[in-house]
């Protein structure tokens, strides 16, 4: 006999562990960077638009087929969808369920290590500036993950590699405790910390006064809408991408907590609450922290650039800058990334759920084995994101899973649901036991809209797909951590971006990375000279000492101080630069590699599983 299968202990369990599975990095980095990258209240009517023709339907879808799926037994999509469709190919199109969420956890949790790993140093006051040295937080940052040349803070990856081994460690730990004692427990305790530190961060960022701008120049910013912005197409895939990321959609993960309710759980209601908890945290919650916080400290008019910098740069770069510039960022600093880490944590054990339940219910493995198993994976297919990370590796596990991969499982399952398994079955369905009743017109919606909108936006996605990579250029500034201010840049312009293809070039033609060193003379009025300069011999021939020279003087390349808030200034350095052109080619094809070896294995899998199956039958087995 296999385990007994298992349930959510309570139904405020089942909520917060929902909850849990939703709230994540998507609520409170990415989406304050979407919505500020995309024009602030220009975004928001797309993302409600999206909310209401993706992401409520492909709720109440992914929990109905949760629920049904785990009353016959399965809490994964292989399973759920065999049942849907009685076809060979219905249990292959699950594999997709499988596949995803395990590439999607390769990056998602190293996130989570960074966020642990920032609350640590927060908590030792690791980047609090001294008089007479100061930590460059970007630097920093991109030091601890190996994203760049040098190596002034930290001399090597493994720092992060540790805090990656510690989140591993407590997911697997977690997942091995099984449904009410692992992921329900961890929900009960997280979810309510999550709220308090949310509501401390809020009001230590509305007292924090009006330095160069004020709390309400960020809200302003985020809440003045612009219609004019709704006729780009962009606004529209990124709002829709935000709803996907935020409410878990796409990925087998709901599908497979919807699996563990009682028969008769009202999943109509239970799915509306947890969307409508989803998005009072990301909109509250998330535009009344890093947004503001970034208007009061750096003005209303970089609020944009900032968001700009990417939804990284925004939570380990300039919200710990702008947090310690103010009293307690000791206290502040370690809430702001525990915020994070538990918001991370509850849904990174969500995402490895369904491969854990794929390897309980289908492959007959104990819950330990399947999560040390599922552990092994996890650290094995994380090194190449750690060491290669400067190569994009992340990025591209981002594309694939994040971007596309989540469309494309969506895609599928609204057609499986609405076309093949039959919208009213599904409807009816989605009913029994509830005492909410969803609207009828969102039969309309599901059977029509859904399904055609999302092959719209995945036309739009695919069409940004690049399968051969562009090389990467990196700067580097020597001994970095000798200077207190910070080495600038402007963004390229066309001129800079011809000598950067002519790089390009090189670096594809030599098929290897390739370096220079140059000593700078940078003077305080922005002049600056080239003083010596060395150059691997492909690149010299596109990029010499004076072309180096004029690619700094086109992006104003300059070394600038601030003192006590106030406006920076510049100041003459004499520094080295060490330049990198990545070749990437290689790195983006392993982690290619890596997904379709995921894809195949679980593939492979399935395909065994039910054949041995399907002889037990015949040699009346029973199934
Ligand atoms: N919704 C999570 C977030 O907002 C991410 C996630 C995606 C979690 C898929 C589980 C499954 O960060």
């Amino acid at each position: 006999m296999t385990e007994q299968k298992e349930r959510w202990g309570t139904r405020i369990g089942l909520i917060l562990a929902a909850a849990g599975n939703a709230i994540g990095i998507g609520n409170l980095l990415r989406f304050p960077a979407q919505a500020g990258q995309n024009g602030g209240g220009a975004f928001m009517i797309p993302y409600v638009v999206s909310l209401l023709l993706f992401g409520l339907p492909l709720m109440w879808i992914a929990w109905t087929i949760g629920r049904y799926g785990g009353r016959l037994g399965h809490s994964s999509l292989p399973g759920m969808f065999d049942k849907m469709w009685n076809r060979p190919i219905g249990k292959y199109l699950g594999v997709l369920g499988l596949g995803l969420p395990m590439v999607f956890c390769l990056y998602y949790t190293y996130i989570e290590a960074w966020c642990l790993a920032y609350a640590y140093f927060s908590s030792t006051g690791q980047y609090i500036s001294t008089p007479g040295s100061s930590v460059d937080l970007a630097v920093f940052y991109n030091e601890f993950l190996g994203n760049a040349t040098s190596h002034s803070y930290f001399p090597s990856v493994y720092t992060a590699l540790f805090f990656l081994i510690i989140t591993i460690l407590l997911n697997v730990w977690v997942l091995a405790r099984g449904i009410v004692k692992g992921i329900e427990l961890l929900a009960k305790i997280a979810i309510p910390l999550l709220v308090l530190f949310c509501i401390i961060l809020v009001v230590r960022v509305l007292t924090l006064g009006t330095i160069e701008g004020s709390a309400w120049d960020g809200l302003a910013f985020l809440w003045t809408p612009d219609f004019s912005a709704l006729a780009n197409p962009n606004v529209w895939i990124a709002a829709a991408g935000q709803i996907f990321f935020t409410l878990s959609i796409g990925f087998g993960s709901l599908e497979c907590y919807a699996s563990y309710v009682r028969e008769k759980e009202d999943i109509a209601l239970a799915a509306t609450t947890t969307a409508a908890t989803n998005e009072f945290v990301e909109v509250i919650f998330g535009s009344m922290i890093a947004i503001p916080a970034a208007a009061i400290f750096f003005g209303s008019s970089q609020v944009q650039s900032i968001a700009q910098s990417g939804t990284f740069a925004i939570g380990m770069i300039s919200m710990p800058e702008i947090l310690r510039s103010f009293p307690g960022i000791q206290f502040f600093g370690t809430i702001w990334f525990l915020l994070l880490f538990f918001a991370a944590f509850t849904s990174s054990v969500a995402v490895c759920q369904p491969v854990m339940a794929f390897l309980q219910d289908e492959a007959k493995l104990k819950r330990g084995v399947a999560a040390a198993i599922v552990g092994l994976i996890w650290v094995l297919g994380t090194i190449p994101v750690i060491f290669f990370f400067k190569y994009g590796v992340f990025d591209e596990f981002d594309f694939w899973a994040g971007t596309i991969g989540l469309v494309v499982l969506a895609i599928v399952e609204v057609i499986l649901f609405s076309w093949i398994f039959g919208l009213n079955k599904g409807w009816e369905e989605l009913h029994v036991g509830a005492l909410m009743r969803v609207p009828n017109f969102f039969k309309f919606i599901m059977k029509y809209v859904t399904p055609f909108a999302l092959l719209a936006i995945f036309i739009g996605w695919a069409s940004q797909a690049r399968l051969t990579p562009n090389p990467r250029i990196l700067w580097n500034v020597a001994d970095r951590s000798n200077y207190s201010g910070k080495f600038q840049m402007d963004p390229p312009n066309d001129e800079v971006h011809q000598i950067q293809q002519s790089i390009y070039d090189e670096v594809n033609s030599a098929n290897r990375d390739l370096t220079a060193w140059a000593e700078v003379n940078l003077q305080s009025d922005g002049n600056l000279q080239v003083t010596s300069y060395s150059a691997d011999p492909h690149l010299e021939k596109v990029f010499d000492k004076s072309r180096f020279e004029r690619w700094l003087k086109l992006q104003n390349f300059r070394y600038e101080v601030r003192e006590n808030n106030g406006p920076p200034r510049m100041q003459a350095a004499q520094i080295t630069i060490g330049l990198e052109a990545l070749d990437r080619s290689p790195y983006i094809w392993l982690a290619r590699i890596i997904i379709i070896g995921f894809f195949v294995v679980f593939f492979s899998m399935v395909a065994v599983i039910w054949k041995s199956r399907a002889n037990g039958i015949k040699q009346g087995g029973v199934a």
